[in-house]
C-alpha cells in the first residue's frame, strides 16, 4: 500500500533525514513538504526544503507556513542544535529558480486533504502551528484526513520526559497551544514522542557506514550530521544522536514497529511545565476531567529499535545506490 503524505517540518538536520527517508521509501508518496519555524527561521527552513527538492529532484510541492507560534512568545531558532541556517555546517545556497507554492502551508493542507478525502496522512515533525491553523480554519478536514502522525511530546515512558525543559519536548514547547488544539482534535492522531525516539540511536559508526554505503545521499546525511553529533557529544554526553523525525516516517512505513497506548492527550500551555504532554490512559471517572470529552489518541510507548535502524539504513542505501 502506498501512503500519500504531507510532511510538515522545520528543516532541521533530523528533518532532512526524515524527508529523504520519506522520498526514498517506495511505500510513501511524498506529496508535499510544508514548512514551519522551529529549528530554523521560516525563511531558512523553507529554503532548506527547496534546496532538497532541487538537489534530489523531488516531485513534492513545497509550501511555506507559520513564522511564529499562535500565542506564546517565540522561542527562536535552535541554533545550538541545528546551526545558523538549520543544516549544521552545510549552508544551503539561496534557491532562486524554484518557488514555494503561492498558498500558505495551512491552506495547502486544507486544499490537499479536501481534494483527496481519506487519502492523506499528515506527518508533522516540527511545532504544530500549521496543523492547528488548518484545523481551526476548516474543522471539516478532521473527518477527511487518513491519519495525523506527530513527532513530539514526552510521556515519561522509558524515563523520557523532556529535552528542552525537564518536562517538555521541543516541538510541543515551541507552540503548546497549537499542540493542544491538534491533540484534542476529532481526527486520529498517533504521537511518536521522546518515549520512543530516544530509544533509537544513530551511532557515529552507523552514520559512517551510511556515508560509505549510500552514495551521495549517505555523504549528505553524514555532512549535515557533524554539527548535530557535536551538540550531542558536548551537551548531552552521547556519541551519536537520537532518531527523532525519521521515527515518524518509520511509523507510516511499518506501524508494527511500535507499541501504542490509547487515551486522550492534553498539553500544559503555560507555567514551568509549559509544553508538558499528558495522556489519560485509564478509564477512571473524576469529578472534574478536561480529558474526558476528548478523542482517544495513540501514543508510542515502545519501539523495536534495531529493526527501525535497519529499515532506515536499507532504504537510504537503496535510494543512494540506484
Ligand atoms: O525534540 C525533537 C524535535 O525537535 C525534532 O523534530 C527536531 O527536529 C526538533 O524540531
Ligand atoms: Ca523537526
Amino acid at each position: 500500500m502506498i501512503n500519500k503524505i504531507i510532511l510538515d517540518t522545520d528543516p532541521g538536520i533530523d528533518d532532512a533525514m526524515a524527508i529523504l527517508f520519506a522520498e526514498a521509501h517506495p511505500a510513501i508518496d511524498l506529496k508535499a513538504i510544508t514548512t514551519v519555524y522551529g529549528n530554523a527561521t521560516i525563511e531558512n527552513g523553507t529554503n532548506n526544503a527547496l534546496f532538497l527538492k532541487q538537489k534530489y529532484n523531488f516531485k513534492a510541492d513545497v509550501a511555506q507556513g507559520a513564522s511564529q507560534p499562535l500565542v506564546r512568545e517565540p522561542v527562536g531558532a535552535t541554533v545550538v542544535v541545528h546551526g545558523e541556517t538549520g543544516f549544521g555546517d552545510v549552508h544551503a545556497p539561496k534557491v532562486t529558480d524554484l518557488q514555494a507554492d503561492s498558498r500558505s502551508a495551512y491552506q495547502y493542507i486544507i486544499d490537499a486533504v479536501k481534494a483527496e478525502p481519506g487519502e492523506i496522512t499528515l506527518v508533522a515533525v516540527g511545532p504544530l502551528t500549521n496543523l492547528a491553523l488548518a484545523l481551526e480554519a476548516a474543522p471539516e478536514i478532521a473527518d477527511l484526513v487518513k491519519e495525523v502522525v506527530i513527532m513530539g511530546g514526552a510521556f515519561g515512558m522509558n524515563g523520557h520526559r523532556g529535552n528542552v525543559t525537564p518536562f517538555a519536548e521541543a516541538n510541543i514547547h515551541d507552540d503548546p497551544h497549537a499542540a493542544d488544539i491538534v491533540f484534542t482534535g476529532s481526527w486520529p492522531v498517533v504521537v511518536i514522542g521522546l518515549d520512543v525516539t530516544e530509544e533509537s540511536f544513530f551511532t557515529k559508526d552507523y552514520l559512517d557506514q551510511l556515508r560509505d554505503d549510500a552514495g551521495e545521499v549517505g555523504q549528505f546525511i553524514w555532512d549535515i550530521s557533524r554539527y548535530y553529533l557535536k551538540f550531542y557529544s558536548e551537551k548531552v554526553g552521547l556519541e551519536g544522536c537520537h532518531v527523532h523525525d525519521p521515527s515518524a516516517i518509520a511509523y507510516v512505513i511499518d506501524p508494527t514497529l511500535f507499541t501504542l497506548r490509547e487515551g486522550p492527550i492534553r498539553v500544559v500551555t503555560d507555567g514551568p511545565a509549559e509544553g508538558l504532554t499528558i495522556q489519560k490512559f485509564d478509564g477512571r471517572k473524576h469529578l472534574h476531567d478536561d480529558w474526558e470529552s476528548k478523542r482517544a489518541q495513540q501514543v508510542g510507548v515502545a519501539v523495536r529499535d534495531q529493526e527501525l535502524l535497519k529499515l532506515y539504513r536499507d532504504t537510504i542505501v537503496d535510494y543512494g545506490t540506484i
